[in-house]
Order: structure tokens, then C-alpha cells, then sequence
């Protein structure tokens, strides 16, 4: 943990990509309910869950005062503060961008000399600094549209893709690795070899199928959930490092090491 709520103020934005540069780098660690919101003849009881818990999320609080556009920040400072995986002059592909929280962090993060090019299936305000795109990442002019982008081989994909949630547990689930599965897919075909990936998944981890798959075309894997991610989210982080190169399965069986740090627990969509 480096610097926590109250050691900042203000609001304003400052560094590339809108954000505060090398500030609150993983921030809150304590969650006081303090403020409660009221039912209102118009708010449903769930919105007004919603509205209290965003009210007291210490990572809205500090996303507001950091200057990023999204708590999910905090998700990605973590997992670079446990792993190390941003590093200067990179050039990293952003899936599922919006609203750009994960971008900010990026263009700090890789400095002048890196890449950032941020996709997402919606319109997302420009992130100065970041390449934008928009495309659907399940579909192949979207993969097309991103190797055109970037016209070479990137050193990190990053998915943090997530359906709208329906509150179906199923459903949901099924949708959240159909996406996970679709930026391997995107991985393989732009990282250059000794390339990571890192893809938002559900529940007890990455499912058999895409596990195998990444244990396959990786050298290491991992499973991680950062402390910014709700305690109450199924969501967690598979983290795969050194990308073997196309062509590198062909049926081998894996020898990766694979380590779950923390059993993600049941519970709803996070976005
Ligand atoms: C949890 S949000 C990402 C938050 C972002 N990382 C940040 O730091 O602000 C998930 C994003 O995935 C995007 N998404 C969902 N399905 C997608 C798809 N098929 N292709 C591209 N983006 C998608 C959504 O539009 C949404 O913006």
C-alpha cells in the first residue's frame, strides 16, 4: 500500500491521460460506511444500494481525488505493484477500455516512449495520449482494425472486458469467458514472444478449456485478485507471462506453473 485517502486533495487532473502521475499508487485499505443514502420515492431500494455503496466505495473516493476516470485504477496499479508488469517504452493494447481508468494508469506507467491503444465496444472520450478504437473484440475487424492500429507486435494485452451484467449467474459467467477467451485470441495473434496477458475472469479462477490454452502458449500463469476488486465480485485477473509465439502449442502439453492467490468468491458483476 503506498498512500491512503486523505493524503491527497483536490480533484483536478494532471499527468498524461488525465490522471495525477505516480500518485495514490494502490491507495485505500480501510471500507467505513459513513455515508447513508436515503430511499427516495423515485429510487428503487437497488439503486439506492447502488448510490450508497458508490458513496462509501474508499476507491470512488480516491478515484475523484486522484483523478482517474474509474476505480477499476486501482485494479491495475495492484496488480503492477504485486507483478511488475508495466514497464517503460511498452506498447500495451487496452480491451474494454472505457471509461479509460486503466489507460491513465498505462500512460503513466509506460512513459513518452510507450503505447497505448485503448478499444472498447462503446465511444469512449479520448484519453490524450492513448490511441483510441472502437470495435467489438468477439468480432475479426475488430482484430484487423487492432494489428492495423498498431502496425507491430505489442508487449502486453490487457482485458478487462465485462457484459453488461443480467444477474443471472450463468449467464453471466458464460459471457464474462467468452470475452476472456476472445482477447486470448487477440493475444495470440498480436504479442510478440516473451509478451504477457492479463484478462478479467469469474469465479475459481479461468475455465479448463482457456486455461489449458494459456498454460500452453505461456511460460507462467497466475491468478490474482487485487484488493481494489470487490470482495463481494466472482471477478479476478488471470496473469500469464512470457508468450511462447504463434504456433508454439501444436498440441505440446504445458509445463507453466500455475498459482491461484486468492479463491474468488461468489457474487455479481463488477464494472
Ligand atoms: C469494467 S469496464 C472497463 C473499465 C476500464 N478498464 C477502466 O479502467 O475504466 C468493462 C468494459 O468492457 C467493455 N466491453 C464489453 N464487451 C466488449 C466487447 N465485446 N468488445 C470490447 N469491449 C467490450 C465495456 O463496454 C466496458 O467499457
Amino acid at each position: 500500500m503506498t498512500a491512503g485517502p486523505g493524503d491527497k486533495g483536490g480533484g483536478k487532473s494532471g499527468g498524461k491521460g488525465g490522471a495525477k502521475s505516480g500518485v495514490g499508487k494502490s491507495r485505500p485499505s480501510g471500507r467505513n460506511l459513513t455515508v447513508r443514502v436515503r430511499t427516495a420515492r423515485r429510487r428503487s431500494t437497488s439503486s439506492t444500494r447502488w448510490l450508497q455503496r458508490q458513496l462509501n466505495d474508499p476507491y470512488v473516493i480516491a478515484a475523484k481525488q486522484d483523478g482517474y476516470r474509474s476505480r477499476a485504477a486501482y485494479k491495475l496499479l495492484q496488480l503492477d505493484e504485486k507483478l511488475g508488469l508495466l514497464k517503460k517504452g511498452h506498447a500495451v493494447v487496452d480491451l474494454g477500455a472505457a471509461p479509460g481508468g486503466w489507460t491513465q494508469v498505462l500512460l503513466n506507467a509506460l512513459g513518452p516512449k510507450g503505447r497505448v491503444l485503448a478499444v472498447d465496444i462503446n465511444e469512449m472520450e479520448a484519453v490524450p495520449g492513448a490511441q483510441t478504437l472502437v470495435g467489438d473484440v468477439t468480432e475479426l475487424a475488430t482484430e484487423e482494425a487492432i494489428r492495423a492500429a498498431l502496425g507491430g507486435l505489442a508487449d502486453l494485452v490487457l482485458s478487462d472486458m465485462a457484459p453488461p451484467a443480467t444477474g443471472h449467474r450463468a449467464t453471466d459467467h458464460l459471457r464474462i469467458m467468452a470475452l476472456a477467451e476472445a482477447a486470448l485470441d487477440l493475444a495470440r495473434a498480436v504479442l510478440r514472444p516473451g509478451g504477457g496477458f492479463v484478462a478479467k475472469v469469474w469465479q475459481g479462477g479461468t475455465e479448463h478449456a482457456l486455461l489449458a490454452t494459456i498454460k500452453r502458449d505461456f511460460a507462467a500463469v497466475r491468478h490474482v485478485k487485487p484488493e481494489a476488486s470487490r470482495s463481494d465480485s466472482a471477478e479476478m485477473y488471470v496473469v500469464a507471462t512470457g508468450y511462447r509465439g504463434q504456433g508454439a502449442g501444436n498440441g505440446a502439453e504445458t509445463d507453466a506453473e500455475t498459482d491461484t492467490e486468492i479463491e474468488a468468491k461468489s457474487g455479481e458483476t463488477e464494472t
